[in-house]
């Protein structure tokens, strides 16, 4: 496959997701992994990213030199390229203001890697260091103001300073795909139907005649790993599912519709909501409320698997952006998002981790979870807090204001549903405000809470706009909350994107 050496860029994951797309393996390994464990990988071609730091910095992201003298084809985006400028013999210098944003593609040399992509193409830049003078041996093959892509043709080095990956670029699919097939090589033996057969059989190789559990959370991740577990080894598959009381109208019915009797897989459903809620009793600060779920949830969750004897496995929905995240080595600007699944592994626990999803992405969990015959609607939904509407009741949470919140948000989501917006939107969702305010409803003076709707349009949720739902939806969303569910009298969208603000309101 396609390695790719991570120096921090936030568009690090959507390289290796494209190149995936085209049925090639690629991996993301950090940048300082060791020459020769690249090696051992036997890569058809390596792809340098981009990263926040400068190559001149005193203590600069660098690669060993022999990396460039194995005869495997080498790519350099933005930062990679510049490192690659550097590491050659060439100069990179701080540009005047930097660039950010769109910029023409002037190619005055075509080479295998700009081969078809048209003139004045679009690509998108983000850097602030330019190349000023090209290593020996190299030639300039395009400009954009700047010097924006290079190569060694002979050597099989190539070099661009824009992003190819990110779909502003309007030909970079096509330069990843010169790379991959036409530079590199590379076979197209990707395939996830394969990967399901592979895995399965790795599943039940590894676990025998033993019991598995796994924490089931309705969520993409977790169901699809039940799924798959559940066809490799059936019933000694033992799934917990909590209710905490604080998830979305109905999610424990349909949890156990869909993966208790459509998937006939043996679940356990532990109603916990009034443990939860009184031990938020009073509880009005947000991290506090999570710490309080998630310790909860560990001791339920704890409790419960004691009672399945003999388990040696414990399973989980571990995607592959949570190991690079985990392996990454952040340069300055790192992603300020700290990752806070709740029902996170208990240490005490004497289990044997059992991860089938660990190599994938989030569109390839999902498009296995449609091939392993999960509904649509269960594959492509949004992404759920583990502390759920305790989060999302704002400050003190107790049991009626839960049910007004769920009421609330029901509604929302079936709006959306209806009206074909829910893919079109990342992430949407009812906040509970604890402020009251006036309202007038048949000859009556109300008062009651305020409700929030909220929906973020964002690729990896470290940043995100505020969604632009039509108006005219957006008034018979507040209208039914106000007419449908008592206890809400106002209705308010949220108009902030993130950063400053964040995607919820806790
Ligand atoms: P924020 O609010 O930080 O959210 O912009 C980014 C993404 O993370 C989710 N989120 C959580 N997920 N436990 C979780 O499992 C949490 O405590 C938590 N807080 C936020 C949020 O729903 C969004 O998808």
């Amino acid at each position: 496959g396609i390695i790719i050496l991570d120096f921090g860029s936030q568009y690090n994951q959507l390289i290796g997701r494209r190149i995936r797309e085209m049925e090639v393996y690629s991996e993301i390994v950090p940048f300082n992994t060791p020459l020769s464990e690249i090696l051992e990988k036997k890569p058809k071609g390596i792809i340098l990213s981009g990263g926040p730091s400068s190559v001149n910095a005193e203590n600069a992201h660098l690669v060993e030199k022999e990396l460039y003298e194995q005869d495997i084809p080498v790519l350099g985006i933005c930062y990679g390229m510049q490192l690659t400028a550097h590491i050659l013999g060439g100069k990179v210098a701080k540009g005047d203001k930097g660039e950010y944003g769109k910029a023409h593609l002037d190619i005055v040399k075509e080479n295998e890697l700009l081969k078809g992509v048209c003139q004045n193409s679009i690509v998108w830049m983000s850097h602030f260091d330019e190349v000023a003078e090209l290593p020996v041996g190299f030639e300039l093959n395009a400009r954009s103001g700047v010097i924006a892509s290079i190569s060694n043709p002979e050597k099989m080095i190539y070099g661009v300073q824009f992003h190819p990956e990110v779909s502003h670029s309007e030909e970079g699919g096509k330069m990843i795909e010169n790379f991959v097939f036409g530079i590199c090589k590379a076979d197209r033996n990707w395939k996830l139907t394969n990967y399901i057969e592979k895995t399965v059989a790795e599943i039940k190789e590894k676990v025998g005649d033993q019991k598995v559990i796994l924490g089931l959370s309705g969520g993409v991740d977790s169901s699809v790993a039940a799924v798959l577990i559940h066809k490799a080894i059936g019933d000694q598959l033992n799934c917990i599912f909590v209710d905490t009381g604080l998830l979305r109208k109905n999610e424990g019915k349909k949890v156990m519709e869909n993966y208790g009797k459509h998937f006939k897989m043996n679940i356990k459903m532990v109603d916990a909501s009034e443990r939860f809620l009184s031990k938020l009793s009073g509880i009005g600060d947000p991290e506090e409320k999570r710490k309080i779920i998630g310790n909860e949830f560990v001791y339920v969750f704890d409790e419960e698997s004691k009672q399945i004897e003999g388990a040696k496995f414990l399973a989980q929905g571990t995607i592959y952006p949570d190991v690079i995240e985990s392996q990454s080595v952040k340069g300055p600007s790192a992603v300020i998002k700290s990752h806070h699944n709740v029902g996170g592994l208990p240490e005490e626990m004497d289990f044997q981790l059992l991860e089938p999803l660990r190599e994938l992405f989030k569109d390839e969990v999902r498009k296995v979870g449609e091939e392993l015959g999960i509904p649509h609607e269960l594959v492509y939904r949004h992404p759920f807090p583990g502390p759920g509407l305790g989060i999302r009741v704002l400050g003190e949470v107790d049991a009626e204001k839960v049910r007004i919140l769920q009421e609330a948000d029901d509604i929302f989501i079936e709006e959306l549903y209806k009206n074909d917006l829910y893919e079109k939107v990342s992430q949407a969702f009812v906040v509970l405000l604890p402020v009251k305010s006036v309202g007038v409803m048949g000859d009556e003076r109300t008062y009651e809470y305020t409700a929030v709707v909220r929906s973020a349009n964002t690729i990896d949720f470290m940043t995100a706009t505020w969604s632009r739902l039509p108006y005219e939806f957006l008034d018979t969303v507040s209208s039914r909350i106000i007419n449908e569910v008592r206890g809400i009298n106002r209705v308010a969208y949220d108009i902030s994107s993130k950063p400053p603000a964040t995607i919820e309101w806790e």
